[in-house]
């Protein structure tokens, strides 16, 4: 388990359904997600899957969630997914705490965590260019701009879409 000054960060387990639910399933909170929004049963998988490769011996996915000290609510989800000696990092939250500085303050100490436990020298981030919330707090966090990649294309839900592709970076001090 990891801590912050308002937040508790701990690998994902079932009970936390309920609330990834309240953003998870929500079309605006996904909207310039690759992989989310889910289906209530999506999650439920996405939910088991996690614990399942957390559980490995190696595991090369990660998926905390931060949860409010002062309620225990769980309010968002950060990834990361390891590739050798990088990883990359991601996060999603539930869109009524927006703005408080809960995402910056969450990912900071994941990335510390990913230097210092899991011995990682550098951590990437991507987001559209209009994806703002998401990109400031990659710069909050001292990730740095090393790309973008005008009409990158992905699959999401089955359909090509076109998007100014940012990429950020931080390497281990
Ligand atoms: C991205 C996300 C996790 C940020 O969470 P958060 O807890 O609001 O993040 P923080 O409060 O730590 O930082 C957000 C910053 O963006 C700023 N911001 C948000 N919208 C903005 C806008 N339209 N213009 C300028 N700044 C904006 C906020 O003011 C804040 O900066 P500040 O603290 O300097 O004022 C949240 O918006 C989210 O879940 N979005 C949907 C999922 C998503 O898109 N995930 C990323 C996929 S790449």
């Amino acid at each position: 388990m990891l801590e912050t000054e308002r937040l508790i960060i701990r690998p994902i387990n079932e009970m936390d359904f309920k609330d990834i639910c309240q953003y998870g399933c929500d079309e605006e909170t996904g909207q310039y997600m690759i992989y989310w929004p889910k289906s209530k049963e999506q999650i439920k998988v996405f939910i088991n899957d996690c614990i399942t490769s957390m559980g490995s011996e190696y595991p090369t996915w990660y998926e905390y969630v931060m949860q409010l000290k002062s309620t225990l609510k769980v309010i968002g989800n950060i990834t990361l997914e390891i590739k050798k000696l990088e990883a990359e990092i991601g996060w999603i939250s539930n869109k009524k705490y927006w703005n408080n500085g809960y995402m910056s303050e969450a990912v900071n100490r994941v990335i510390s965590f990913a230097f210092n436990d899991l011995s990682m020298c550098k951590i990437m981030a991507t987001c559209t260019d209009k994806n703002i919330a998401s990109y400031k707090v990659m710069e909050k966090c001292n990730m740095k701009r090393i790309s973008e990649e005008n009409n990158h294309k992905s699959i999401r839900q089955g359909i090509e879409v076109t998007y100014n592709k940012l990429t950020y970076c931080i390497s281990r001090k």
